[in-house]
């Protein structure tokens, strides 16, 4: 005979009402959630009410202004992301199978790729106008953890992970140079070896930063230990310190675009610079690709190079790659 007891929220629950319940767990309030459902405020509340009523339990409960999920309200959410995540990816595998590139990509990608990635982004979907994409932009260390929990369907970053099992295509280049604002006197010289650097105030990214931890190995690698002036948690926050005469710095050619059209920063000559390395694509091993990352990942081996050529503003600087 069928147990009446276990199997309830199947007969009694629906699919909307998670959904209701986890807009309203993520927006803090029932008229949030209404907004961003399209429905009434009192259409989600009942909803609220009647996924209540079959566990006979309180969901939410208000503490001064802010509505809480209960224990049971907890549990319930935590259910009801693992079905709605789920639904989601079936949602993808369907538009697959049906060989439509459309719907969500999740990308992921360190903040050095912000300056080329959205002119790549926005290539694509004019290609392909129903994707959707999705962009998270972090540090290296954050994204790394992003991957073991296989939050995104591509990850972009400067140094495929040692430690980790994963697919990665190199798809462009990625130099590294020191900048120095214009008026510099080391602006004059050439060939500048590398020991100068230690003389002068070095600026640098935040621990868990791939640039960072590309410096910190090209010094370590010939026996120098850079002593950081200030650490700054952003390659923005390094221009404007590097322009205003603050120091100097290491940065991505990618992030200089508009500085060096401008004049406003200047690339040293110094020995081993451009640090030469790639931009990669990554996801993790024995990952199935959704059809719409697939494509991207083809689009961006295949196009991405001569795609960031046609931008005015992405040109590489050849004075400042050919060293
Ligand atoms: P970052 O990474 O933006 O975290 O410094 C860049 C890179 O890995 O090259």
């Amino acid at each position: 005979m069928e147990d009446l007891k276990t199997d309830s929220l199947i007969r009694h629950a629906s699919l909307r009402q998670l959904q209701i319940l986890e807009a309203v767990a993520r927006l803090g309030g029932y008229t949030r959630a209404a907004r961003a459902l399209h429905l009434t405020q009192p259409t989600v509340w009942m909803q609220v009410k009647k996924l209540s009523d079959v566990v006979d339990l309180p969901l939410f409960e208000q503490i001064g202004k802010q509505l809480h999920p209960t224990a049971a309200g907890r549990k319930i959410l935590a259910a009801a992301q693992d079905i709605l995540e789920r639904l989601g990816q079936l949602d993808d595998d369907m538009m697959s199978l049906r060989g439509e590139v459309k719907g969500k990509l999740r990308i992921s990608v360190v903040s050095t790729a912000k300056y080329f990635i959205p002119h790549l982004l926005g290539a694509f979907v004019r290609r392909y106008p129903d994707v959707e994409p999705c962009l998270v932009v972090t540090n290296r260390e954050k994204m790394l953890q992003r991957l073991r929990s296989n939050e995104d369907d591509l990850l972009i970053m400067g140094k495929i992970p040692e430690n980790l099992e994963v697919e990665a295509s190199a798809f462009l280049d990625n130099n590294l140079v020191v900048v120095a604002p214009p008026l510099h006197p080391l602006t004059k010289k050439r060939s500048i070896p590398l020991q100068s650097l230690l003389e002068e105030n070095f600026l640098i990214r935040e621990p868990g930063s791939g640039t960072r931890m590309a410096i910190d190995q090209l010094f370590a690698d010939v026996g120098l230990q850079i002593k950081p002036y200030m650490n700054l948690g952003s390659s923005e926050a390094i221009k404007h310190a590097v322009m205003s005469g603050l120091g100097l710095s290491v940065l991505s050619l990618h992030s200089l675009r508009l500085e060096l059209a401008g004049n406003h920063i200047a690339v040293l000559d110094v020995e081993g610079f451009p640090l030469k390395r790639r931009w990669y694509a990554a996801y993790p091993k024995g990952k199935q690709l959704p059809l719409v990352a697939r494509t991207f990942l083809d689009f961006l081996l295949q196009d991405g190079k001569d795609i960031l050529q046609d931008i005015p503003e992405q040109k590489p600087t050849a004075s400042a790659v050919r060293r």
